[in-house]
């Protein structure tokens, strides 16, 4: 087996548990926002493990994508790879798991088609964004699609961390399933959620607390993803003001658009802490070992 991506720690340390030669792919953009990732080995009649992330900070979700769809496509049409599993630790577009408003897109359905249509037989994701459907698999036709759950990579993190007995919140109604499946790996049966409303025009965020008794304690604000911050920005400042000792704020997908971590260490947060499924300096957590041990089919 091959491990085909960029030559990072993410990648090298994959390749390392799952035993595969590391095929670097250079990532090239050009000035006009054009993308060109060129393969730079032989990988033909191989099983191949395409291993890509996408940046933090960038905001480019699009370019992202491109690359992914024109890899998979090169390694099977050009470069003659028997087959393809793509490693893709954050699933762009998930949010739009339904047609929210009258002439939207069905976005994740499309992205999961676009990647059948390129050639990937197996996906891997983590803390897929999805609320209306059943499963990650629903968004494919012929593909298999496995679903991986970022929290235990938290919690391993959080355990070391000196919290007293934390309250694990999650910063509006959906959130309430994260809470608990890091609540469940933490060892905790103490988790709540607040409730939120966006302004599905302007963004704007309300975030609608609980009366939960946290003076004094330890909170972990959970969510899957931070994007602007406000979520979690919103949150972490209501935990302090009922009084909470300690908040960390803690996340699977680093997507941190400009000034996202201002706004949650300006609204309080002691600690921050999230997973390596998007490229960010800032990551603590890896989710490496368990993507290796389902390659490996462990
Ligand atoms: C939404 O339901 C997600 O779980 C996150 O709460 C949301 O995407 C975070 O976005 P932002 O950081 O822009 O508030």
């Amino acid at each position: 087996m091959l491990l085909v991506g960029p030559d990072d720690d993410f990648n090298r340390a994959l390749a390392k548990e799952i035993d595969a030669e590391l095929v670097q792919v250079d990532r090239r953009v050009f000035p006009d926002g054009e993308v060109c990732p060129r393969i730079l080995g032989e990988v033909r009649g191989s099983d191949v493990v395409l291993s890509l992330r996408m940046m933090a900070g960038q905001c480019r979700p699009n370019e992202y994508l491109m690359e992914v769809l024109f890899t998979v496509r090169n390694l099977k049409e050009h470069m003659g790879a028997e087959d393809v599993t793509l490693v893709m630790p954050y699933f762009p577009y998930a949010r739009q798991d339904a047609i929210f408003r009258p002439g939207e897109p069905l976005s994740s359905k499309y992205v999961a088609e676009l990647l059948e249509v390129a050639g990937v037989s197996k996906v891997v994701s983590v803390t897929v964004h999805l609320h209306r459907l059943g499963g990650f698999s629903d968004l494919f036709s012929d593909a298999e699609a496995i679903n991986l759950s970022g929290f235990e990579a938290l919690a391993q993190n959080l355990r070391s961390l000196p919290l007293m007995d934390p309250f694990i919140l999650g910063p509006d109604t959906e959130s309430i399933n994260w809470a608990r499946e890091l609540a469940d790996s933490y060892g905790t049966d103490r988790y709540d959620a607040f409730k939120k409303e966006r302004d599905f025009q302007t963004g704007e965020i309300r975030t609608f607390v609980k009366e939960i008794d946290i003076e004094g304690r330890d909170v972990i604000v959970v969510d899957d993803m931070v994007s602007t911050g406000g979520t979690m920005a919103n949150a972490v400042k209501a935990a302090k003001e009922m009084g909470a000792r300690i908040v960390v704020s803690a996340f699977v997908h680093p997507v941190l658009a400009p000034g996202a971590v201002d706004r949650i260490l300006g609204a309080g947060a002691d600690i921050i802490l999230a997973t390596d499924t998007i490229e960010w300096i800032g990551s603590k957590s890896t989710v490496v070992p368990m993507i290796a041990r389902m390659l490996r089919g462990g």
